[in-house]
């Protein structure tokens, strides 16, 4: 069991509103790490969502020096890993110069930062290409800490690393939580913490195995749980369900059945699937049937839920709150696997945009789905991370969060920093 979240109230730390930062140097830690194809960025979101707290900065006449790392390099430069076409992105999004040093400590990005005027930014490179920064390397962190005068963490994605740039750092300066931070905290919160109830979560993808921190935490935190993917097939069969040729984790049974034990203990109401929809094979232009779980056929394998288990979720998710969804309830990649997902997904946001509901997602596919779903922006708040935010499901504390929260008493929240 992963240990107990202690409730990572958003409230015990600084924030922007905490900061004075003019002709300051602000160390501004942001989650770069955004796909590029031949070169070029093809989903700007995470740098979008950055805006806000770029704005506030360079309104208010800091130096902007942004630290992220990109990929997985090992330790050292590698130049398909560099930020640079990244910077260059950004520059389109916020309207102005910025600013590229080929180094992230030393001579290159002291000399980089003397020359960045009020109000600009500057991106370092890859601090990946140190292998400090995955250490957390205190040598490191001082070399970084070296360069501004106030760190702000606003990569709320990679708070669940403890690495130099995103914990080291946190310790040694003056420290405060970006806008996006605040933001997607302020809305875990809402939805997970002190959530207005009944609160559902819904969680799907293919495997229990890679959710079962998730899956404990939040059967002891939600009132409904609705199950769909593949992990579903799981539980079915765990029930003795036969689910013809589904995917399953025969080896997770016993766990499935302590999961709905308890679940069932705590208040937490399972729903699984009832019908589902079932093809040979995951392809295009495949025959598909809808049959009730009690008839699945042998030589069939299940794809999607089916319209009785869409209307009993739908049902259910009218009388909810708060809603919480992590992972797709189908196969979404290959239509007509997506309709469950679709069907589901346009009812969250239609709830969300009367009022009815606040709505939180994240993590892993849930995007990829809510977008071809068509409502990206029809969740109360969707969150870019993928790690960060299953490990916040799971009621992990995030190193990058706690180091936030336990900077020294200068640095909290109502003083006024620097
Ligand atoms: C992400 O893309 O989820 C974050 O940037 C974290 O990346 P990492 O898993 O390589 O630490």
């Amino acid at each position: 069991m992963p240990p107990a979240s202690k409730g990572q109230s958003v409230t015990e730390f600084a924030t922007l509103d905490d900061l004075r930062v003019a002709g300051k140097t602000v160390l501004l830690r942001a989650d770069l790490n955004v796909p590029l194809d031949q070169g070029r960025v093809s989903d700007v979101s995470r740098l979008e969502r950055l805006l806000p707290t770029l704005k506030e900065l360079s309104q208010n006449g800091a130096k902007i020096v942004i630290l992220s790392h990109y990929g997985r390099p090992k330790n050292k430069p590698e130049a398909k890993l560099s930020l640079r076409p990244v910077a260059a992105a950004l520059s389109e999004i916020v309207n102005q110069p910025v600013a590229f040093a080929e180094d992230c400590i030393g001579p290159i990005a002291r000399e980089a930062i003397a020359k960045l005027k009020k109000g600009k930014i500057l991106v370092l490179e890859n601090t990946r290409f140190h292998a400090g920064e995955e250490t957390n390397d205190p040598q490191f962190a001082k070399e970084l800490a070296a360069l501004g005068d106030i760190y702000v963490n606003d990569a709320f994605s990679c708070a669940h690393r403890a690495h130099a740039s995103t914990e080291g750092l946190a310790h040694l300066l003056p420290s405060a939580a970006g806008r996006l931070m605040q933001a997607e905290l302020q809305a875990l919160q809402q939805a997970l913490e002190k959530p207005e109830r009944p609160v559902a979560a819904l969680v799907g993808g293919s495997k229990i195995s890679t959710k079962l921190d998730l899956l404990q935490n939040l059967f002891g935190k939600v009132d409904i749980l609705v199950l769909g993917g593949g992990m579903a097939n799981t539980f079915l069969a765990a029930k003795g369900t036969a689910i013809g040729k589904s995917i399953c984790e025969p080896e997770m049974f016993e766990t499935a059945r302590t999961i709905m034990q308890r679940a069932e203990q705590r208040g937490c109401h399972i729903l699984l699937p009832r019908d589902v929809v079932v093809a040979s094979a995951l392809k295009a232009g495949v025959s598909v049937q809808t049959v009730s779980t009690t008839a699945i056929p042998p030589d069939q394998m299940i794809l999607d839920l089916g319209p009785a288990s869409i209307k009993e979720i739908k049902e259910n998710l009218m009388l909810c709150k708060t809603v919480v969804w992590n992972g797709p309830l189908g196969a979404f990649e290959v239509p007509p696997f997506d309709h469950a997902t679709n069907e589901v997904a346009i009812l969250v946001a239609d709830l969300t945009k009367r009022g009815k509901i606040l709505s939180v997602a994240g993590g892993g596919d849930t995007v990829a789905a809510l977008t071809n779903a068509g409502v990206t922006h029809g969740m109360s708040y969707l969150s870019t991370a993928g790690g960060a935010f299953l490990e916040w499901l799971e009621g992990r504390e995030l190193p990058g969060i706690v180091a936030l929260r336990g900077a020294p008493s200068t640095m909290k929240k109502g003083k006024v920093i620097m």
